[in-house]
């Protein structure tokens, strides 16, 4: 029999997690193809390495943008390249848990389950991206004891208070990972008149990022462009001096979430202000941002290990339910709707 899997196609990872077996594909959501022959060259890792280095006959691109697909073909090619690498291609096609994130319209809900089915999966069952997380950083979704999960990915910072297994309030920002790393580009920039690719960028805020001052000591070299001679250049920045592109996007995420407590019912804020929140994403490994939000917002900061595997953990937790009703009124069940 296939067995049934589980999808987080995320901005800027996509993850698979297939029943009784684990996490099979974990890549960047990156497709290289060949424009003139119109063949697929790589996804995943491989096709990264291309990124920002391609000719005009070879394109490797990032097909979701801010958690909406951006190409609809071209995420068709590489989901089902990944999906190719867990199925068994002779015995019928698998069903599937999907996340989708908060606050997506229904469009562009009904081109990411289009795509899905079209890549090769027969039921695709939906769940809240936010949801997903908190159950995958352990919180039991179904009590009724209010919990702040902040999941800061890629494209998208999802702000949710969880209680009763559904979603009481909730907000999406396109301020996260991918802000911080446009904000470092215009930062080198500004202050060393150099350019630098997103790849760049990037690799700076992981190896070197911080939000708080004291956490990364030293010294980090940036390879770009000079703007002035047009040649290649190296500069030793300190790593303390990210802390201002990166403080942006964090201060912004922070002022959603004071914003979101506003919003929270009195009976639900009670149980946040004595639990904390939890933060889930790539994002959340970012050097002080637990700590930072905790100073802004006094609120306790939960962490969890390897935090940008949360959704995937959750929807692959969700897989027990794909035969079960769905329940949008919350409950244990999170799977919410089935197309
Ligand atoms: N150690 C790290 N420090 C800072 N940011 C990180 C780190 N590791 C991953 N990220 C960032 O996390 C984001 C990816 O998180 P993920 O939750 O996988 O995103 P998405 O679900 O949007 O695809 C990227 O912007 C990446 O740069
Ligand atoms: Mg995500």
């Amino acid at each position: 029999m296939q067995s049934d899997l589980a999808i987080d196609l995320g901005t800027s990872n996509t993850r698979i997690f297939v029943e009784n077996k684990g996490l099979e594909v974990d890549e960047p959501s990156v497709i290289a193809v060949n424009t003139e022959e119109e063949t697929i060259i790589s996804v995943g890792k491989e096709a990264y390495q291309m990124l920002g280095r391609t000719s005009d006959k070879k394109l490797a691109a990032y097909p979701i943008t801010g958690g909406v697909i951006s190409d609809f073909a071209m995420v068709e090619a590489m989901l089902k390249t990944f999906l190719k690498r867990v199925t068994k291609s002779s015995i019928g096609m698998p069903k599937a848990v999907v996340c989708v994130p908060k606050g997506i319209t229904e469009v562009e809900k009904g081109a990411l389950v289009n795509v899905i089915s079209s890549s090769g999966i027969r039921k695709v069952c939906i769940i809240e991206e936010p949801v997903a997380a908190a159950i995958g950083a352990g919180i039991d979704i179904s009590s009724p004891h209010g919990s702040l999960i902040v999941n800061i990915g890629a494209g998208t910072t999802q702000i949710a208070v969880i209680s009763l297994g559904g979603i009481s309030v909730s907000k999406s920002v396109k301020n996260a990972g991918n802000s911080m790393d446009e904000d470092i580009i215009k930062y080198i920039k500004k202050t060393y008149n150099m350019l630098i690719g997103k790849r760049t960028a990037e690799q700076a805020k992981i190896k070197a990022g911080s939000v708080i001052s004291g956490t990364v000591p030293g010294t980090y070299a940036i390879k770009g462009k000079c703007l002035v001679k047009g040649m290649p250049i190296k500069v030793d920045i300190d790593a303390e001096e990210l802390i201002e592109p990166l403080k942006k996007t964090a201060d912004m995420i922070i002022s959603q979430i004071q914003d979101i407590l506003v919003e929270t019912p009195p009976e639900l804020l009670a149980d946040i202000y004595t639990d904390g929140l939890t933060l889930t994403g790539g994002t959340a490994n970012l050097k002080g941002i637990d700590k930072l939000i905790h100073e802004q917002t006094g609120l306790k900061v939960n962490t969890v290990s390897e935090p940008e595997k949360c959704v995937i953990k959750g929807c692959g937790e969700a897989i027990k339910y794909i035969d079960s009703k769905p329940s949008k009124k919350g409950g244990i069940n999170p799977i919410i709707e089935k197309y």
